[in-house]
């Protein structure tokens, strides 16, 4: 085996090599010999930079004019409270509870508004969805609330759910991994610092008319009206992660846009998903119809193995493998970054690992 580094994490997590290679090369003059960790968000240099990266990512994801695009500070936590607080004037919202972060986004909600959980998968542990004929859907929602990807639990919704009220989507694990149709959506809001680039930027994509007129009673800084008028610049911008995110944009548009991106997440997710499923020691739980591209958590039926896997992997460069501290077990977060041989690198060493331990369990 090579000793090539592959970062399984969760996020923040593996960039483009390429795009580490142009921050390396850039990083000392971006405007005439100041470097982009030095320069204001209102230079002309910048501005222009700006625009074309969020040109490109419309381009991506084929947003059009009835959309804004924003690109802000606070994370993604921080729009689970921006999003109710700017929203929520019927006084009720829908929100659908697939894992941890769609949980904490309704929580975080019933601070500003009156949150309507239309179905808990916490029933099942997280590892399927209900079927929407047991929802409890409220067709007055002011909007309904879901995470297409549940990062920690690693439950995907692949079809966007048919509801009457305009849907947001927490997109932070699975933005940009394949193709999706914005006009299904009212809002969709990412963090930055798994599929986009780094931490520091959150990209929020709105429909003009649910923000237009909205929220007068916040502050301009809580407002996505006033973000969408002062083009991300009302305050100070994340440069440097804007600046990231551009060039994986580019990176992207590159590797054959969000076609390409998809085919091959889906390959990778295949490769594991089957080489788990017929090993007679790793599982997952999640079922299959609903298994995330993006993260995939496995666990080893002797949890004492646990340690000496990750030691491990992480000896034969795959890092990061450790599943998230509320559910244990592994986790291989595989994000556009990570190339189809990191996969099979660890399908590799998870051979390996099992066929010297298989009288263990
Ligand atoms: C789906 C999802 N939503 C929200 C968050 C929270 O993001 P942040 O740490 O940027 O607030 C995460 C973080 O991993 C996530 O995976």
């Amino acid at each position: 085996m090579t000793n090539k580094i592959y970062n399984f994490s969760a996020g923040p997590s593996a960039l483009p090599e390429s795009v580490i290679d142009t921050i390396k090369s850039e990083i000392n003059n971006f405007d005439q010999g100041m470097s982009v960790l030095e320069i204001s968000h209102r230079s002309s240099a910048f501005k222009k930079y700006a625009d074309e990266s969020e040109e490109n990512l419309r381009n991506l994801l084929n947003i059009n004019s009835d959309y804004s695009v924003l690109f802000l500070q606070g994370g993604a936590t921080h729009q689970f409270s921006m999003l109710p607080q700017n929203l929520s004037y019927k006084e009720s919202a829908d929100y659908l509870v697939t894992g941890a972060w769609s949980a904490k986004a309704a929580d975080y909600g019933s601070y500003h508004t009156s949150v309507n959980i239309v179905s808990n998968s916490i029933n099942n542990n997280y590892t399927t969805l209900n079927d929407i004929t047991s929802w409890s859907l409220n067709d007055d929602a002011e909007y309904f609330y879901y995470a297409s990807n549940e990062t920690i639990h690693g439950l995907e919704i692949h079809e966007t759910p048919a509801v009457n009220v305009p849907i947001i989507n927490d997109m932070s694990s699975t933005i940009c991994s394949r193709p999706i149709n914005i006009n299904d959506y009212g809002l969709i809001f990412a963090g930055a610092q798994k599929n986009l680039g780094i931490a520091g930027l959150t990209v929020v994509i709105a429909n003009n008319d649910l923000i237009e007129n909205k929220a007068k009673n916040l502050p301009p800084i809580s407002r996505y009206e006033t973000h969408a008028k002062e083009k991300s610049m009302l305050n100070t911008s994340p440069v440097f992660a804007w600046y990231v995110a551009g060039l994986v944009f580019k990176w992207i548009l590159e590797q054959g846009g969000l076609k390409t991106m998809g085919e091959i997440n889906k390959e990778k997710a295949k490769l594991l998903y089957e080489f788990i499923d017929d090993s007679s020691i790793y599982s997952n739980p999640v079922e299959k119809k609903y298994r995330s591209w993006m993260n995939i958590p496995f666990i080893i039926k002797d949890a004492s193995l646990d340690e000496s896997f990750l030691c491990e992997a992480s000896k034969e460069g795959l890092k990061n493998l450790k599943g998230h501290r509320t559910v244990g077990g592994m986790r291989a977060s595989m994000y556009n970054a990570m190339p189809i041989e990191g996969v099979k690198k660890l399908i590799d060493f998870m051979d390996y690992f099992q066929s010297r331990n298989l009288n263990n369990v």
